[in-house]
């Protein structure tokens, strides 16, 4: 599943992002090499990144 569609960050990107240190959309796109535009995703990226620090 598509999480950010100006970016084109999958699912599976963000989690993998978690796993490596991310603790936010913000520091978890960066570390994709990519920075947040039009904003719209980042309550859904936030949910994810929650969801994935808490399983860990
Ligand atoms: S959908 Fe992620 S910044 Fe636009």
């Amino acid at each position: 599943m598509v999480v950010c569609v100006c970016n084109a960050i999958r699912e599976s990107d963000v989690r993998q992002a978690v796993r490596s240190g991310a603790q936010c959309p913000r520091s978890a796109y960066e570390s994709l090499g990519r920075r947040p535009r039009c904003g719209q995703c980042l309550t859904f990226a936030r949910e994810i990144i929650d969801e994935e620090r808490a399983a860990a």
